[in-house]
């Protein structure tokens, strides 16, 4: 059976304000949301204010410059590593066999981009009914020495190689948002994203907010289209909000932004 990933943005789980603060009740939710599956799964988080501080501090996505990085580059995969651990035991508490999967161990990026990973042990894990969870890291690059991995970029390239039904992006917002035209600053929520579309709506993406080193939501966006148009539906949900994700993981449509081929 073709697996479905779901991504839980570090927004979602992490208190962006606070660094290392984990949104335990927020995580418990959604670890009972996410045990609604009822198909093979993989689950995939984001850094929040574990990843992403530390991240920019140390400059780990302009590739390797200083010395001072290798520290950098230590202390970011391990701060992802612990996040990681509150979403496996979350997992594991609502009975969900969760099997953490370290990416920094198996993927090799180039220029920021994904060039071979290790997914033996992943296809045979989920083949058993474990659920696999990875996360944006600090990985190593061929030409830049060291970069990060973002979390969605994972989602695109494990729905590829899986050959995932679907994509669920969970958010801390209702899903996609654009600027309207000329001067017009209102953000007003998008229900559909096609590859066509998406020349027009791209200019009206702001920079990302705050510490963010993996692109924000344009970027999100531009992952998941070209997964769109290899046939793999991606919807972004708001996952904050009590109850969506799991409708969305029992198969509702339509709760945030879809992202299609056409
Ligand atoms: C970032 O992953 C990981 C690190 C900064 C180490 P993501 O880019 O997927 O994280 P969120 O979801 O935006 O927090």
């Amino acid at each position: 059976m073709r697996p479905l990933i779901v991504k839980l943005g570090g927004s979602v789980i992490t208190d962006k304000r606070r660094r290392f603060a984990v949104k335990r009740a927020v995580l418990k939710r959604l670890a009972r949301e996410l045990a609604a599956a009822e198909q093979p799964l993989v689950v995939v988080h984001g850094g929040g204010s574990f990843g992403h501080p530390l991240a920019s501090e140390y400059g780990i996505a302009e590739g390797y410059r200083n010395e001072r990085q290798l520290m950098g580059f230590s202390l970011t995969h391990r701060a992802m590593e612990e996040l990681n651990a509150h979403v496996i035991k979350a997992l594991q508490k609502v009975g969900m066999s969760a099997i953490a999967i370290q990416p920094s161990a198996c993927a090799m990026i180039d220029d920021g981009r994904i060039k071979s990973m290790e997914l033996e042990p992943v296809r045979k894990l989920l083949e058993l009914g474990l659920v696999p969870v990875l996360y944006g890291d600090a990985v190593a690059d061929r030409s830049k020495g060291m970069g990060i991995l973002s979390g969605d970029q994972l989602v695109a390239y494990l729905a590829r190689e899986l050959g995932a039904s679907r994509v669920i992006l969970g958010v801390d917002v209702d899903g996609v948002y654009v600027t309207g035209s000329k001067g017009d600053t209102r953000a007003k929520l998008v229900r559909k994203i096609t590859p066509s579309d998406w020349a027009k709506l791209e200019t009206s993406f702001g920079a990302p907010k705050g510490k963010d080193v993996t692109g924000g939501m344009a970027n999100k966006v531009r992952e998941m289209l070209a997964l769109a148009e290899r046939g793999v539906e991606v919807e972004v949900v708001n996952a904050a909000k009590p109850g969506i994700l799991k409708r969305a993981i029992l198969g509702e449509r339509g709760l945030g932004t879809r992202i299609l081929a056409r």
